[in-house]
């Protein structure tokens, strides 16, 4: 890779100089753990994501052409939840660098044109964070009402019924000033209490302080449990034939413990502080499942969010009618002025090579989401390694980090995070440690940036293709979308912007099938499926081969 830029802090080039810049980059999660090694210990860290921008984007189709790079917390934490419970929000981690090694790669990722958003954790702190233990030590300390403390029940248990999102209660019973305090995660991540004005003002000055070192902006954790019931009511309980795995964890409808009116206050007054520094984004993580009220999240497309995660996909079986179908619905509930945006894997769910993996389609089913993902009228977000067709590991239960796999091992979120794979080297290129935090996935020796960017069939190459070719599609970054009728498991869509078209033709069946088109001919430009002719053909009926996507310029 090459190294040899002379550094250069002026400010950003264009295209993504527009002030609305996210609304048509590609972002890249980044998992800082497990993404690059630069000091030998096992552990992933911000000198060694520097390391490897040329990689992301260095200006030229050989590399993959990512504009944004999104990282996950670097703060200070002792890592009960893996850096979401900060102790100190204004400095970075030793095991991730400094705040020098952030400078530099700012300053590193602006000279290739790639912005850089940190993960912002609002709602919860560590339970050793300065705030908290002030907060604890007495019923009398000036940080009391930081937190959200309160006297037991009359039977002495817990004040209200509510549950954290890890399972059990969402109270603990702290022994030195006898009170509850509510953490909606961990019982090491208390949380704070937004109704208390200078828990606001204090993490507006986080904000600030970030945005005056030159971030480009965040990714806001769990944004939607921000606020709670002014009066902590108790959550009723769902219908039984209504109750919903997903809407209603812990068996409860969620009413008082999150998504309250107040939110949206306080992300208006962020969203001011935003525009007035300029050019800076913001996504939410707004947990929630019903699209309108995520969209709320972003108000009349101007004053709230910039842009708010939408996980339909995390839990779409691979079918073509029920992605056209979550598809489909955001396009109709999404307010014109705002984006919307689409996430096929993150660092909280099994990879989406895994879960929709299969045998023979693997592979081209991950060519396949990739087509549709880049596709879309919105913004994507991919996940580190998701370019590579990475699967999940395996963990064996001695090397389980995570607090969720520890307490629930079906669900732990440590497969979807093994180390980056760089190259058929015994630790994959991730680190020269004797091993990593934790283990490589298999197939490291293949799916791996070395061998896939010299095969043009990979998933890899494939993926560079893409984004380099969305680049320069207007009809793609800022089209609009409009589904054609396709059955049998096939899902059609064109894009259009000033009189380009292009059509996008999926076939999620795993043997061939044929569409019929109301075109008679266009020119196919991109094809999952390496055995593909490119150029004219004819469209009134074509047909895809097994697990095939096309895009067609018409
Ligand atoms: C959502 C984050 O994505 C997840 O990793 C974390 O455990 C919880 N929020 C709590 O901060």
């Amino acid at each position: 890779m090459s190294q040899s830029r002379e550094p250069d802090h002026s400010a950003l080039r264009t295209p993504h100089s527009e002030l609305e810049w996210w609304r048509t980059a590609v972002f890249y999660e980044i998992y800082v753990r497990s993404f690059q090694d630069s000091n030998g210990d096992g552990i992933g860290d911000l000198a060694g994501i520097t390391q490897r921008l040329d990689y992301l984007n260095d200006g030229t189709p050989h590399s993959l052409g990512v504009d944004a790079l999104w990282l996950t917390p670097i703060n200070p934490s002792p890592m009960f939840d893996f850096g979401y419970d900060v102790s100190d929000y204004c400095a970075v981690d030793p095991v991730f660098g400094t705040l020098g090694d952030l400078d530099t790669l700012i300053a590193a990722a602006h000279q290739r044109n790639i912005r850089v958003i940190l993960d912002l954790v609002p709602n919860h702190t560590s339970h050793l964070h300065a705030w908290f233990r002030e907060s604890r030590s007495s019923r009398t300390n000036p940080k009391r009402e930081w937190y959200i403390w309160r006297d037991a029940a009359p039977d002495g248990g817990p004040p209200n019924n509510w549950v954290s999102v890890f399972g059990g209660p969402a109270w603990e019973l702290d022994e030195t000033t006898g009170q509850y305090y509510l953490h909606s995660f961990l019982v090491e991540q208390p949380d704070l209490n937004y109704r208390n004005p200078a828990v606001r003002d204090a993490i507006e000055n986080v904000i600030k302080f970030w945005l005056d070192r030159g971030v480009d902006g965040f990714r806001v954790d769990v944004i939607h449990k921000m606020v709670k019931d002014a009066t902590l009511r108790s959550n009723p309980k769902p219908e039984p034939d209504q109750e919903h795995p997903i809407i209603h964890y812990g068996g409860q409808v969620h009413r008082y413990d999150e998504d309250q009116p107040e939110v949206h206050d306080i992300i208006q007054s962020w969203r001011r502080i935003l525009d007035r520094y300029g050019h800076r984004a913001m996504v939410g993580e707004v947990g929630l499942y019903d699209p309108v009220r995520i969209a709320a999240y972003q108000g009349n497309g101007h004053d709230e969010l910039p842009l708010g995660f939408n996980f339909r996909f995390l839990w779409t079986p691979w079918d073509a009618a029920s992605f056209r179908e979550r598809i489909d619905e955001i396009e109709r509930v999404w307010p014109a002025a705002a984006q919307p945006t689409y996430t096929l894997s993150n660092h909280d769910v099994p990879r989406h090579r895994s879960r929709f993996d299969d045998p023979i389609a693997g592979e081209a089913r991950a060519k396949v989401a990739a087509l549709m993902l880049l596709t879309l009228r919105g913004t994507p977000f991919m996940y580190y390694g998701e370019e590579l067709g990475m699967r999940d590991g395996v963990i064996p239960l001695e090397r389980v980090c995570d607090p969720v796999g520890k307490r629930f091992p079906a669900v732990g979120r440590d497969p979807c995070r093994t180390p980056m794979h760089w190259d058929r080297s015994q630790r994959a290129g991730f680190t020269t440690a004797s091993d990593a935090w934790l283990p490589l996935a298999a197939e490291h020796d293949q799916l791996n940036v070395a061998v896939e960017g010299n095969d043009p069939r990979s998933v890899m190459s494939f993926y560079r293709r893409l984004i380099w070719y969305r680049k320069r599609t207007p009809a793609l970054t800022h089209g609009s979308y409009r589904a054609l009728d396709s059955a049998n498991d096939t899902f059609v869509y064109l894009r259009e912007h000033a009189g380009e078209r292009r059509l996008i033709a999926l076939n999620f069946a795993s043997d061939a099938r044929t569409v019929t088109l109301p075109f008679a001919s266009g020119r196919i430009e991109l094809s999952t499926d390496p055995a593909r002719s490119l150029g004219m053909a004819a469209l009134a009926s074509l047909t895809l081969a097994a697990s095939e996507g096309v895009l067609v310029a018409l």
